[in-house]
């Protein structure tokens, strides 16, 4: 549907709004804790599919909700605030919404310590212009966070992902759209779907993955799952979830893919859900949230049994543990999952804390958990 847009504005759906109220929150938890330890370092976000910079029924679309994160911080740190200026990137293609994002931010009054930059073109070509100005966020090296929001499957290349993510302090949040990536490969030639697939995932591994006899409503699935394969593969992402977000009729409309070289980036991106989505639904849901059933916050079992089924017969330090929680569970720590387990007499904790109350994990006094083997 998105695809089909043509004006300069319109209307978003409510999954649209959820996305940047997400984005919001987590800026602002960014620029705060960047702007704390960062000393003297220029913050850049770039916004790779800008947009017009806002809807017919919301005053702020995606690079306006990113000037106003760093405002907050920038207000809410005062004397505190060590590192340099907030850089703000907009790339959008779209001549009439470029100029109408470009008047709307001139207009706004927006703090001397942050600097916006434009450019009218491709995400793909905006990146080779921004690496060929002086600032940049490339030379020297700054903390970089990039969200990349397509209407549809196209324009973002995996090589150019893969470039970003091979810099240190950089994050990603990529609109992924798995579903229409899936119809892409199901149209095949008709929709030129071997140069575009290459292009997406960086090779041909689609031809084998997503081959497998999946049944076609789990396609969108498959889809998924290589890509987030692709980019843990990266040798700097050490942190890769999935968010999803459902449409009207409670179809996957897309995924929400967050990259980061750093735990608490992933911790602090899935508190800014979690305060989005006040239901204790991980996923959104336009219809009827109770009716998403993948992920929850508040019922650790189901998550329990696969993290003991993952370290079933090991004895684990807590940090490889607190890795999975965060790449593999909707939890930011394992601990919820650790109760479960201890109470149900299915592991072993080993604290040099004598006085250790059974259902709490202090990690700083942890020595090892050990998975029975035989349960
Ligand atoms: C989903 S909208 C962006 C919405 C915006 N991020 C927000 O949250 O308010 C996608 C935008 O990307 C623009 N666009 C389409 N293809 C592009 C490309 N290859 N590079 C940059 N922008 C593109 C469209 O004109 C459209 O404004």
């Amino acid at each position: 549907m998105s695809a089909k847009i043509k004006s300069v504005l319109w209307a978003a759906p409510p999954h649209t709004l959820a996305k940047i109220s997400i984005l919001q929150a987590y800026l602002s938890r960014w620029f705060e804790i960047l702007g704390r330890s960062k000393f003297r370092q220029n913050l850049w976000y770039i916004d790779g599919f800008a947009g017009p910079g806002e809807y017919t029924n919301s005053p702020s679309g995606s690079p306006v909700a990113a000037i106003n994160s760093a405002s907050a911080a920038l207000q809410s740190l005062g004397t505190e605030w060590k590192a340099g200026k907030i850089h703000c990137v907009s790339i959008e293609q779209d001549a009439k919404r470029f100029d109408h994002l470009k008047n709307k931010l001139g207009t706004a009054n927006v703090s001397p310590q942050i600097e916006t930059h434009f450019f009218n073109l491709s995400f793909v070509d905006g990146l080779s212009a921004l690496k060929n100005q002086t600032p940049n966020p490339f030379s020297p090296a700054s903390p970089l966070f990039a969200f990349i929001d397509p209407f549809g499957a196209k324009g973002i290349p995996f090589a150019v992902i893969k470039e970003l993510l091979s810099r240190d302090a950089v994050e990603v949040l990529i609109n992924f759209d798995s579903d229409g990536i899936g119809r892409i490969f199901k149209a095949g030639v008709d929709a030129n779907h071997e140069a575009i697939l290459n292009e997406i995932f960086g090779d041909e591994s689609w031809k084998a993955e997503l081959g497998k006899h999946r049944p076609s409503h789990e396609l969108y699935r498959g889809v998924l799952d290589l890509y987030k394969q692709k980019l843990r593969a990266l040798p700097n992402v050490r942190y890769v979830f999935a968010f999803e977000m459902r449409s009207v009729k409670n179809t996957i409309d897309y995924h929400l893919v967050f990259a980061s070289q750093h735990y608490l980036g992933l911790e602090k991106m899935k508190e800014a859900m979690k305060t989005i989505d006040k239901s204790g639904e991980f996923s959104f849901s336009d219809a009827h949230l109770n009716q998403s059933k993948m992920f929850r916050f508040d019922d650790p079992t189901e998550y329990s049994a696969q993290l003991f089924d993952q370290f079933r017969g090991r004895t684990v330090k807590y940090l490889e543990l607190r890795d999975y929680a965060l790449n593999e569970s909707p939890f930011i720590n394992p601990k919820e999952m650790l109760k479960d387990l201890e109470r149900k007499g299915m592991i072993q904790v080993n604290s040099c804390d004598p006085k250790r109350r059974k259902g709490t994990f202090n990690e700083e006094k942890l020595i090892g958990i050990t998975f029975q083997q035989g349960i």
